[in-house]
């Protein structure tokens, strides 16, 4: 149905978990905003305050390439996400854009929460 009313100004992407599902956002949006509003588990336990990394996604090489440097602060964080990777990325720090549009993001098989006992915060 969405896809139906798309004038084109939303942009399509797959998140690619157990199950690939492709959602459709207008640009601006996080990938971890976009993530939550599809249901999709990608925690961001911090909010996107950039404090921790629990919303560590992979994306495509050309995809990672074509985005801006990450920030330091990101760079730090990555390093202690669950087996980081060359195309590593935090969710909250991607902004949806034209660069998005048909690409794939891909969840980590685990993520490392500083709660011990799985307790995952739910997004507000
Ligand atoms: Fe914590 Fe992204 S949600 S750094």
């Amino acid at each position: 149905m969405l896809k139906k009313i798309n004038d084109g100004k939303l942009i399509n992407f797959i998140f690619l978990d157990k199950t690939p599902k492709e959602v459709f956002s207008v640009p601006g949006k996080t990938l971890l905003e976009v993530a939550h509003a599809n249901k999709i588990d990608l925690e961001g336990a911090c909010e996107g305050s950039l404090a921790c990394s629990t919303c560590h996604v992979i994306l495509d090489k050309k995809l990672y390439q074509s985005l801006e440097e990450p920030s330091d602060r990101e760079y730090d964080l990555l390093d202690q996400a669950f087996m980081p990777c060359s195309t590593s990325r935090l969710g909250c720090q991607v902004k949806v854009d034209e660069r998005l549009r048909n690409s794939t993001v891909r969840l980590p098989r685990a993520t490392r929460n500083m709660a011990v006992d799985g307790f995952k915060p739910q997004p507000h």
